[in-house]
């Protein structure tokens, strides 16, 4: 089955051709990054605009580059939440519209299934061998076993999920307060770094790291200049990162209020004051804090992740969603999990922040199943995954 998957759930625009939910055919993705990098963060108007300017073109590449036609794609997918309403609505809309024009099954998908669907595409594009392709639908080799637990750890979510079968999904914890990528990109913006946060205090990160090592210093002793809260929330597979958020903004001393801004706003400005200060003493200091603070975020989200392994008797854990592809979470898990010989995998980077392979790929996994939507089905920015009580 050849599903053609569209996604437009935030800045990215994207366009798949993923066979059987795992062999890919194309994926592009046109990134609005540079757009948004002028004001730290995604601004949603500029990114639904720029969504409707992207959405035709980025198809027909993904198209033209499967070297495919209309008469070879089986059904078309799209992202229908959660996500920003206005960026949603252009790619749900012209996912719809290309079904009812060439009378194809049609079906919307939640992002972050997808996330977790990811794990399921097949590594860049090797194509797919003989034995691979073998088996039913729902378990080729080369497949995550079930059942598993997923870290799910993007820029607005953060979610501990026992999947014990296709679509049977438990949450185990969830942030009480701040996304584990809101986190990095909140912290960035108090360093002086780039948007997106989180490969900006990465790089920071691993140059400190390098330096000192070719230095013979201790990391350890360097990080220990700054001392970070973890928030354990102990007895629960719950998280917190706002703590860390303040300490963070506390370490880039010398903040002093804006009088004229409220809420949201006084922070975002305290934020950017403090990004130029911690900028001011070099960016040693900034690189320190970024490692430390990566550090902090990595130990907790390991742990914990480990502790529900261990508990549910998992034999896989799978990594989902934008922070997955922090290369510091990926080698603690690793350590953690590895003497426990609990497998550990994740998708390739390019899979792991917003991408439209993984829409079609989720697609799949309900299109076999008989599912499908109508074309009345209308946007869900407030979608969560469909969680089992
Ligand atoms: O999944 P995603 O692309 O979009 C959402 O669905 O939210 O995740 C974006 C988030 C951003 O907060 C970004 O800073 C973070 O993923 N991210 C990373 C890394 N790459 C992207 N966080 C930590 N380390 C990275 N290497
Ligand atoms: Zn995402």
């Amino acid at each position: 089955m050849l599903v053609l998957g569209i996604e437009s759930s935030c800045d990215e625009t994207g366009a798949a051709l993923v066979r059987d939910g795992r062999y890919l055919l194309s994926n592009v993705v046109a990134s609005q990054i540079e757009i948004h990098n002028r004001y730290g963060g995604v601004v949603p108007e500029v990114a639904s605009r720029q969504q409707l300017a992207a959405i035709i073109p980025v198809i027909e590449t993904a198209m033209e580059q499967a070297s495919c036609s209309w008469s070879d794609i089986d059904a078309v997918a799209a992202t229908y939440g959660p996500g920003l309403a206005g960026s949603l609505l252009v790619g749900l809309t012209v996912g719809k519209t290309l079904s009812l024009a060439r009378s194809l099954p049609f079906l919307g998908v939640n992002h972050l299934e997808a996330h977790i669907y990811a794990n399921w595409l097949r590594n860049g594009d090797a194509p797919a061998v003989q034995s691979e392709t073998d088996g039913d639908w729902s378990y080729r080799k080369g497949d995550p076993i079930f059942p598993l637990i997923c870290l799910v750890i993007s820029g607005a979510h953060s979610e501990l999920v026992l999947v014990r079968n296709h679509g049977e999904y438990e949450l185990l914890g969830r942030t009480r307060d701040d996304a584990a990528g809101e986190a990095f990109d909140k912290v960035a913006r108090i360093l002086g770094l780039a948007y997106p946060g989180g490969p900006a205090i990465q790089n920071a990160a691993q140059k400190i790291e390098e330096e000192l090592q070719q230095q013979n210093k201790s990391l350890n002793v360097a990080r220990a200049a700054y001392r970070l809260p973890r928030a354990w929330l102990r007895s629960t597979y719950d998280f917190s990162f706002s703590g860390l958020k303040t300490a963070m903004l506390h370490l880039a001393e010398g903040a002093t209020e804006d009088p004229r801004a409220t809420g949201e706003g006084r922070q975002i400005s305290q934020y950017t004051r403090m990004g130029a200060q911690a900028t001011q003493k070099g960016p040693a200091n900034v690189a320190l804090l970024a490692s430390s603070f990566q550090e902090a975020i990595v130990d907790v989200l390991a742990v914990k992740t480990r502790l529900a392994a261990q508990e549910y008797h998992v034999k896989q854990v799978v990594l989902a969603g934008g922070v997955a592809a922090n290369a510091s979470l990926r080698a603690r898990l690793e350590q953690e999990l590895l003497p426990l010989r609990i497998r550990l995998s994740y998708p390739p980077i390019d899979f792991c922040t917003d991408n439209a392979a993984m829409i079609a790929s989720a697609a799949f996994f309900h299109l076999y199943r008989g599912e499908q939507h109508g074309l009345d089905l209308d946007v869900s920015p407030g979608l969560s995954l469909p969680f089992k009580k």
